[in-house]
């Protein structure tokens, strides 16, 4: 199972004799690929020891939450914001009903206060605990606040009793975790993604390119493939690792990134182009090397590239096209303008005159515009902002 690859879980643990079984949990969790945080309340110290989480996890074990030296480390807005799930597991009755009255007296807690992730909830306790009416109003309550309930399960516990009140296996805790982010919006799509930047050959040994790092591209491809479509991501020089269940053409220049989008083009549905496109190439590529002259300036003869997404949105069966702005001003106007100019549903704009975002950076905020709107979406990490973009794409589509 890879399919929390790059996940960031905030793995809650309360305290129940369930968890014990946090321990397979972690380890199961880092196994399908994600990168995993776990935190601990008092009373779940009492039953394993952080140490334990800790090796299994790679991570130092989240304990307090009016520690400073953690404080300095990962705070807990910031931890709060890097999760993309909080998996609570176990959670114990006591743990649900402070969820539930909101509030925030330890870390854990704080922290599903103050993120936008899901939060998601493994309850484990003894029978006639699960059955009083208290923790049932408070599971019911939980629910209609878009909190999440795995389990619990029905069987023999610690306790000697028999009845609801179990823990579910930590291999189904994980694997409906996982299901939890496979949200299926573009099953049966094809997807096309151009990523990376292009070179463009001068020589055997020179090229110019440019600083586009692929994180963008790669992010959306990861996304796609989360929400079901299948995906044919078209990268050029890039350091990433191809994603996993997915298509990967790796070409180096503009012509060769148009020729594998049109090969693939066939019954795409949607195109995506974020790559990086040298807009000019060398005029002619030597055949060899070439030599340092006597002469100070030596000129360059460039041609124009075929524009990749304008090409595609010019297709008589043109899948959904959606391309990027990168401005330093005017940002909504010149993405308006290249919308209409180039054919495309949608265009991605960002400001790349600041330098917290853009290129080589983990973060971005874009503007999404298409013919109709205008869309802001504030500063958040290149995947976060990819499933919000892939949402947005995926609601344009005819089911
Ligand atoms: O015209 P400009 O380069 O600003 O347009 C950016 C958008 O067009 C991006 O989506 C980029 O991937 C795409 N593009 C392309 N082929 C080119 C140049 C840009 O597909 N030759």
């Amino acid at each position: 199972m890879q399919r929390l690859t790059n996940r960031q879980i905030v793995l809650g643990i309360t305290g129940g004799i369930a968890a014990y079984k946090s321990a397979e949990l972690t380890r199961l969790l880092k196994g399908a690929g994600a990168d995993v945080q776990v935190v601990m309340t008092p009373a779940a110290v009492e039953f394993i020891t952080p140490l334990t989480l800790q090796a299994l996890s790679g991570n130092p074990v989240h304990l307090h939450l009016l520690d400073p030296e953690a404080e300095a480390g990962m705070g807990h807005i910031e931890l709060a914001k890097w999760a993309d799930m909080i998996l609570i597991a176990p959670a114990s009755a006591d743990f649900m009903a402070r969820l539930n009255s909101g509030h925030g007296n330890d870390l854990l807690s704080t922290l599903c206060l103050a993120t936008e992730a899901p939060v998601v909830l493994a309850p484990a306790m003894n029978q006639a605990m699960w059955r009083d009416p208290q923790t049932q109003a408070n599971a019911t309550s939980l629910q209609t606040k878009g909190i999440r309930l795995l389990g619990p399960g029905v069987g023999e516990q610690a306790c000697g009793d028999t009845g609801p009140g179990r823990m579910l296996d930590p291999l189904d805790i994980a694997s409906q975790a996982a299901a939890l982010f496979d949200r299926g919006l573009l099953t049966g799509k094809r997807v096309v993604i151009t990523a990376g930047p292009t070179r463009e050959a001068l020589d055997p040994v020179r090229y110019i390119s440019n600083h586009s790092s692929g994180k963008m591209g790669y992010a959306l491809a990861e996304a796609a493939i989360d929400a079901g479509a299948q995906v044919t991501l078209i990268s050029g020089p890039v350091n990433l690792p191809a994603p996993q269940r997915c298509q990967r053409v790796m070409v180096e220049s503009a012509e060769q990134m148009l020729a594998a989008s049109l090969e693939n083009i066939d019954q795409c549905d949607i195109f995506i182009a974020s790559a990086a496109v040298a807009d000019y190439r060398p005029s002619a590529v030597a055949e060899h090397k070439l030599k340092k002259g006597k002469e100070e300036i030596m000129e360059l003869h460039l041609i124009k590239n075929p524009d990749i997404v304008a090409t595609v949105a010019a297709l008589k069966n043109k899948p959904f096209t959606v391309g990027f702005a990168a401005e330093t001003r005017d940002v909504v106007h010149y993405a308006q303008d290249k919308l209409t100019r180039k054919k495309l549903d949608l265009i991605i704009a960002n400001d790349v005159s600041r330098s917290d975002i853009g290129f080589n950076s983990d973060d971005n905020a874009v503007t999404v515009v298409s013919h109709d709107q205008v869309q802001p979406l504030p500063l958040c990490s290149k995947r976060q902002l990819a499933a919000k973009l892939i949402d947005i794409i995926a609601a344009k589509q005819p089911r």
